[in-house]
């Protein structure tokens, strides 16, 4: 055991999504087999019995890296010393609801997260939100996390990534581990802008292995609406591939990118790409030295210019929303 223990805090850590990411957390998915962790769950009041299920079972399972597993309702108290923060935990879309309650019910959990985030939780705390609206809610705990550097926010667009790799792959009949370079640009939702235009298939351009009408008229289609495709099949939202991209996401953060590869992730924007600074915003990126750095001198052609941009204006209106309500 030659590391230091780390700390991992996981929102709405009774739900679905926490319950397929607890046990991988504790079996060194993240950190690595010789960092032992300390888990802590934060939940709403409803949910604190399901996150305490989990816990027992937890101490069931004798994971040998597992040092503790704490339950609260208490956000400052959940996040206390935590290196890495999962914010799973969100408001569902109910009946009648509409975009804008959706962003105000939402933004009254992740604003004061945030807060919490910059009072209780580690120096480097990096933090990954998964719950929906992702990207915006991650813009909104940003934005009240003060003193904490805008960099150790992201929000996942690793389901989205690794779903294009594993449609792209089952497409070509090769195994997923042949393709590389594969990018999502833009929101969580249906506008995203899978891009395969640099990306390889066993070292050789994708874009020469597949027609350009498969990719417009199938591939992107289905990897933007994959979510909603999950939805209607299992009749809930993807639970095991959305934990599974999770811990890819934190992973690659903590431990870095191999080689010359890249994967994809939502963070603030620095500019790049005519994404206006300060939206959080999915890039293809590399982890370098702990720290996500934007993939620069990709050349954009009309196409994916105009996919990127429309993306971005979806961004661009959910952040007008936020900010109109009152909530940045
Ligand atoms: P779920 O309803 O099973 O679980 C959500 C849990 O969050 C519940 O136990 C609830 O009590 C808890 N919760 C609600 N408010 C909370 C708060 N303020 N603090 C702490 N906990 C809180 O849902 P799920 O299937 O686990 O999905 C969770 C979220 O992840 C949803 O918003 C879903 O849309 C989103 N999601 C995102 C992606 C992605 O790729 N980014 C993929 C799949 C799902
Ligand atoms: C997904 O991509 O699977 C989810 O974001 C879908 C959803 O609406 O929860």
């Amino acid at each position: 055991m030659s590391q230091p223990p780390r700390t991992i805090t996981v929102t709405g850590a009774g739900g679905q999504i926490g319950y397929a990411l607890l046990f991988r957390i504790a079996s060194g998915a993240i950190y690595g087999q010789d960092t032992p962790v300390s888990l802590r769950l934060l939940e709403i009041p409803a949910g604190l019995r399901s996150a305490e299920g989990a816990a027992l079972e937890l101490t069931d399972c004798a994971f040998p890296l597992l040092r503790s597993v704490e339950v609260s309702d208490d956000a400052d108290t959940a996040f206390a010393g935590a290196d890495a923060a999962l914010l799973v935990g969100a408001r569902p879309r109910s009946a009648g609801m509409e975009r804008g309650d959706l962003l105000e019910a939402n933004a009254a959990i992740f604003g004061p997260q945030g807060a919490a985030i910059a009072r209780s939780a580690g120096p480097d705390v990096r933090v990954v939100v998964v719950g929906n609206p992702a990207n915006t809610n991650a813009l909104i705990a940003a934005a009240h996390a003060d003193g904490v550097p805008p960099g150790r926010f992201s929000a996942m667009t690793r389901l989205d990534h690794n779903r294009a790799s594993g449609i792209l792959a089952a497409h070509l009949a090769v195994p997923v581990s042949d393709i590389d370079g594969v990018t999502i640009w833009g929101n969580h939702s249906a506008t995203q802008y899978p891009d395969i235009t640099r990306a390889t298939v066993g070292g050789a351009s994708a874009i020469d292995l597949v027609d350009a009408e498969w990719i417009r008229e199938r591939f992107i289609p289905r990897v933007a609406g994959r979510g909603a495709e999950i939805i209607s099949v299992r009749g809930s939202s993807s639970v095991g591939s959305a934990a599974s991209a999770a811990i890819d996401h934190l992973h690659d953060w903590v431990d870095g990118t191999p080689g010359t590869s890249w994967t994809s992730a939502a963070i603030v924007s620095d500019g790049s790409y005519g994404v206006p600074e300060g939206l959080v915003s999915s890039f293809p990126v590399r982890s370098v030295d702990g720290e996500w750095r934007i993939v620069d001198g990709i050349e954009l052609d009309e196409f994916s210019r105009a996919r990127i941009d429309a993306s971005v204006a979806e961004l661009i209106d959910e952040r007008e929303q936020t900010r109109s309500l009152g909530l940045l």
